[in-house]
């Protein structure tokens, strides 16, 4: 079902210093900084040969990052996100599967304007885990 690893999240602290890591010190093609904030983030985007790096970091008063980086002081990896065809489809199975959903079963536009949803870490190997439909 699941297709592509379109990304992996990875929330940190400072965003410019962590860009200027991807940038300068492993060589990596950045995007300027991007804010979401209907997700409650800033985002820079890393873009690699095969799939991308998303940088997050927490915007405005609700983000949904800001307890991981309260637990997670120096950033961490907060997600991966696989490409699925159907998001419907594939959410059916999952939750016939016995998967949570986090929040709504109704799937959001994600931080590329596609259908996302994300699921619930126990049920994916202690990761927390987005399916965006491409
Ligand atoms: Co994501």
């Amino acid at each position: 079902m699941i297709g592509k690893l379109n990304h992996i999240a990875i929330v940190v602290p400072d965003l410019s210093a962590a860009t200027a890591i991807y940038r300068d010190t492993l060589g990596a093609d950045v995007s300027t900084p991007v804010d979401l904030p209907d997700h409650g983030v800033t985002t820079v985007f890393v873009n690699l040969p095969n799939t991308k790096i998303e940088l997050l970091h927490p915007l405005g008063e609700n983000s949904p990052v800001a307890k991981f980086l309260a637990n997670n002081p120096s950033g961490g990896m907060h997600h991966v996100c696989y490409e699925v065809d159907d998001i419907y489809a594939a959410r059916d199975k999952l939750l016939e599967d016995g998967a949570r959903v986090l929040g709504s079963p109704e799937p959001k536009n994600g931080a590329h304007g596609k259908p996302v949803l994300f699921l619930h870490p126990k049920d994916f190997c202690g990761t927390l885990v987005e399916i965006e439909q491409v």
